[in-house]
């Protein structure tokens, strides 16, 4: 078909999505989508503004309104330079907190789906290959043991220079998966028609090279008849 190809990568926080997700889309020379910058640009504005973040439709407004621009490893809002800021502990939080709203998910849709440009995207999330991109050509599910990932998280917090407490990384890892997992709208689970890839003992080198595989698997695998 004519449609440009998205290749999705759900999993819980920690799995190496967005660095997975870089790399496959270098490889290909194909855009890329760090959805939960969406949200925690939300939850800054949200913060910024005074926002009271129960407001569901105030929220839903702050995100249809955002003024957001996108380069490779720099974010922009409302002018303003704001990759490292969204990457702190407390808007992840509140990003977490506001995600369950299904206003500011409604108002996310297309701004998520206007990243979908030629040659191709590799688009990261919790809900790219269920709610998203459904029609998405190769869907990922990319998981690794909490405790694995407790111990990236707290790697890549010391070589920032910022002290890193193992017990409380995965008690607060934790209690993101279940947010994320429990919650009614948008929950993180797997579509139906998603490869499932650990992590754990991976490197991601790895992990990159059996999602290119994938790739190839699927690029090389003839049309259904009659489609
Ligand atoms: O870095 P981490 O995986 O913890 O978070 P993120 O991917 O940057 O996303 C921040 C928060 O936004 C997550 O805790 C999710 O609750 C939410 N999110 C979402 O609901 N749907 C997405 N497609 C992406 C993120
Ligand atoms: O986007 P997400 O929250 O899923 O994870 P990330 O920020 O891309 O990855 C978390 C950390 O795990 C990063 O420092 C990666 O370098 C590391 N990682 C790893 O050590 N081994 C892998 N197979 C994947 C990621």
């Amino acid at each position: 078909s004519g449609t440009i190809p998205v290749i999705t990568i759900d999993g819980p926080t920690a799995s190496g999505k967005g660095t997975v997700a870089q790399r496959v889309a270098s490889a290909l020379g194909w855009t890329v989508l760090d959805s939960g910058a969406l949200y925690r640009l939300t939850a800054l504005a949200v913060l910024q503004q005074g926002i009271d973040p129960a407001d569901e439709a105030a929220v839903a407004d702050i995100a249809t309104r955002l003024d957001v621009q996108f380069r490779p490893g720099e974010v922009w809002l409302s002018g303003e330079s704001v990759a490292e800021v969204i990457r702190q502990e407390h808007v992840g939080n509140l990003a977490s907190r506001l995600a369950p709203n299904p206003k500011l998910r409604a108002a996310l849709l297309g701004r998520q789906r206007a990243f979908r440009q030629a040659p191709g995207l590799v688009a990261d999330g919790r809900d790219m290959g269920t709610i998203v991109f459904p029609d998405a050509e190769l869907k990922i599910f990319l998981i690794a043991d909490v405790r694995a990932r407790a111990e990236r998280r707290a790697k890549q917090l010391i070589e920032k220079g910022i002290s890193a407490n193992l017990e409380d990384l995965l008690a607060d890892m934790r209690a993101r998966d279940a947010r994320d997992t429990e919650r009614s709208v948008a929950p993180l689970v797997a579509a139906k028609d998603a490869h499932v890839v650990d992590s754990s003992t991976l490197t991601i080198d790895q992990t990159v090279q059996s999602i290119l595989d994938l790739w190839s698997r699927f690029l090389s695998t003839p049309p259904k008849a009659g489609v």
